[in-house]
This record gives structure tokens, C-alpha cells and sequence, in this order.
């Protein structure tokens, strides 16, 4: 398989500069540093055209950043991405603005991504005409094309977006992001939002747009259960770091990592129930001081002395990859 979208080392930084107020507390004896969060900490993977790829984890493990930094909404504190075998780290060159172009994001909320005073009409249609994918003249057709595409009538485009519902609105979000012509879509909890009976239709459409339109997807969510239907793979993030890169059965079968199995032991596996998960036992550490070596250490119930001191490297077996000392010479 060759890879579409690289992902190599790819790392971002928060920092929290003090304030004035912070500055001066300091002075005067308080005891207050300047902090950094490692929001993504050299994530490495690949992503094949035409697959669906899920990536998962507790809130704050970095998810939503690193779906950012793919779709060049954040800078990259280091690393490099690659698609379809161009450098598009920073997308300083045309060509590698154009191959950015291809990657489109979708968000969770789309009342708050759509801009409220626009008309469906220029929402869909702008950057299409900015981007010379079609004309001023012809973008009244354009835009109708891609509301059939996304299941809505063309009068549609006459309408604001607080006069459609949540399903609705998401579907012109992602219209929106369809009329770029992009190859590769990052959903960043693009259903979590909607009705249980709306999400299942929003899925539908995703995956008849994947046939239809041969489209890529890096598919965000924390429903496990949704992840387990769409997704090819599975990334499973803690604190920054991937964990976790297994094709979905065999991850939601066998996963071998402890925080991936802590993390099905939450999701009811019988029924018909939503299967969103839980958080783990115990608390989830603060970003800003994760514990050292294995970052899940303190909630891991197979840790062992390596696992406080060595940071677990990455093991790739038969498609199956782990950063877990268990894996790496069999004992933690
Ligand atoms: N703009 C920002 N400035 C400072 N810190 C940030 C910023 N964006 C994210 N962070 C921090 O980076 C870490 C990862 O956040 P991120 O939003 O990527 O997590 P997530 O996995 O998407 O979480 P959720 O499931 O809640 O959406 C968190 O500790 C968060 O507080
Ligand atoms: S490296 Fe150690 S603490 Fe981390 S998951 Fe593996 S056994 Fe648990
Ligand atoms: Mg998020």
C-alpha cells in the first residue's frame, strides 16, 4: 500500500507565557512557572488512499490538534507531513498549497463553523470561486450539485444557517468542504453533536461520498462503536502520544496495548447500546506534567519498573504497532 498522507515525527507545543498579574506574583514569591503542554508528541503514521482511519482516545490526548496540524490549521512544532509525496509541513510552496488544498476538515459543531450571516449559497460557493474551481456565472450550478451530493434540495442555498437543523447544517458543512474538490477528509467529531438518528444518516453519507467520490478519511470520534463500523484502522492516542495502530478488527478483537484494553473494558460489547466510552479508571494526568517514561503508568495494571524511568518504544509486528515495554523484550 502506498501511502497518501505521512506522518513523520510529527510534535506540538503549547506554551503558557505568564501574565502581568502571574509576572508579579512571581516576584513576589509565588511559585509560578511558565508551562508547556506537548499537546501531540512525535506521532508517526501513514494513511493509505481509500481508507478510513479512526483515531481514538480520552478527551485531551490531542486528537483535535493533530487533525489541525494535518489540515494546516496549526503549525507543526516539529515533524514532517507528507501527502501523496510532497512536504506540505508548511505549504510554503504552490504546490504544496495546492496538495493542501486536498485535505478539508469538518468540524463537531457546524452553527459555530459556518459563518451566521452568510447564505448557504456563498458559504458552499466561496472558496470554490476563490480557488478558480468554478466561475461567478456558474456557481449557482456548482453549488446545486453539491447539495444533491450532500441529500438537500437546492432551495437550500437561499437559506441562512439558524433556518436548517443540526443534520442539515452539518451536511452543508460538509458541501462546504466538498466544493474544494478535496481527496482526504479529517471529521473531527463531526457527528458527536447530532441526534442519535440523525448521526446514523451523516454516517451513510460519509461512506456513500467515500465510494462515490473515492475519498480518505482521518475519522475522529469518541464513539467507539461508530469507529468499529467505519473505520479500516484505529490510532488510539494517551497524553500526546499514539499507543495504539491496528486494523479495527483486530483491535477491537485482541487489542494489545493496556490503555486500548482499558479502554474496551469500558464499552458495553453486547446489545444495541451507544458504545461511547468512559474514562478509564483513575485520573487522567495533567497535561502540563505528565508522569514520566510510560505516560500511563500510574493507571496501567501491568506496569513494572521500566515502565516509571524508559519511555516505550514503538513495535510494529504484522501490521499490529505498540509503544508498551511488554512488547519490547517482554517485560515491563
Ligand atoms: N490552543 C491551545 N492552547 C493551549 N493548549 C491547547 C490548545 N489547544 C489544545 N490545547 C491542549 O492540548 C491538549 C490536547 O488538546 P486537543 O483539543 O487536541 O485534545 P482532544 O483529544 O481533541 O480532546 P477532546 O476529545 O476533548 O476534543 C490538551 O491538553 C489541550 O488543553
Ligand atoms: S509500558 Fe508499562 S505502563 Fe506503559 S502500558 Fe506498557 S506495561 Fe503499562
Ligand atoms: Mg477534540
Amino acid at each position: 500500500m502506498t501511502a497518501m498522507l505521512e506522518l513523520d515525527g510529527v510534535s506540538r507545543r503549547f506554551e503558557k507565557k505568564l501574565d502581568g498579574v502571574e509576572r508579579f506574583a512571581r516576584r513576589l514569591g509565588a511559585d509560578l512557572k511558565e508551562t508547556c503542554v506537548n499537546a501531540v508528541d512525535s506521532a508517526s503514521f501513514s494513511i493509505a488512499r481509500g481508507e478510513v482511519v479512526g483515531l481514538v482516545g480520552e478527551s485531551g490526548c490531542g486528537k483535535s490538534t493533530l487533525g489541525r496540524m494535518v489540515a494546516g490549521l496549526l503549525p507543526v512544532s516539529d515533524g514532517t507531513i507528507r501527502f501523496e509525496g510532497t512536504d506540505v509541513t508548511d505549504a510554503k510552496s504552490a504546490q504544496a498549497r495546492d496538495k493542501r488544498l486536498r485535505i478539508q476538515m469538518i468540524f463537531q459543531d457546524p452553527m459555530s463553523s459556518l459563518n451566521p450571516r452568510m447564505k448557504v449559497a456563498d458559504i458552499v460557493g466561496e472558496a470554490a470561486v476563490y480557488h478558480g474551481l468554478t466561475t461567478r456565472a456558474g456557481v449557482t450550478g456548482y453549488v446545486d450539485a453539491l447539495l444533491a451530493k450532500v441529500g438537500l434540495d437546492p432551495a437550500f442555498a437561499h437559506r441562512y444557517p439558524h433556518q436548517m437543523s443540526g443534520g442539515q447544517r452539518q451536511r452543508i458543512g460538509i458541501a462546504r468542504a466538498l466544493a474544494v474538490q478535496p481527496e482526504f477528509l479529517i471529521c473531527d467529531e463531526s457527528i458527536a453533536a447530532l441526534d442519535v438518528s440523525i448521526q446514523a444518516q451523516v454516517i451513510n453519507l460519509f461512506q456513500d461520498l467515500r465510494r462515490e467520490l473515492d475519498l480518505t478519511y482521518l475519522f475522529i470520534s469518541h464513539d467507539l462503536g461508530v469507529v468499529e463500523h467505519i473505520a479500516d484502522r484505529v490510532v488510539v492516542m494517551y497524553l500526546g502520544r499514539v499507543v495504539e495502530i491496528a486494523p479495527t478488527e483486530a483491535l477491537f478483537d485482541a487489542p494489545r496495548h493496556p490503555y486500548t484494553q482499558a479502554l474496551l473494558d469500558q464499552v458495553p460489547r453486547l446489545g444495541a447500546g451507544r458504545q461511547t466510552f468512559r474514562t478509564v479508571k483513575g485520573e487522567i494526568p495533567s497535561p502540563l506534567n505528565p508522569p514520566p517514561g510510560c505516560h500511563f503508568h500510574p493507571r496501567c495494571p501491568m506496569a513494572g519498573p521500566r515502565c516509571s524511568r524508559e519511555v516505550p518504544r514503538t513495535i510494529s509486528q504484522g501490521g499490529h504497532t505498540t509503544a508498551c515495554h511488554l512488547h519490547d523484550g517482554g517485560t515491563a
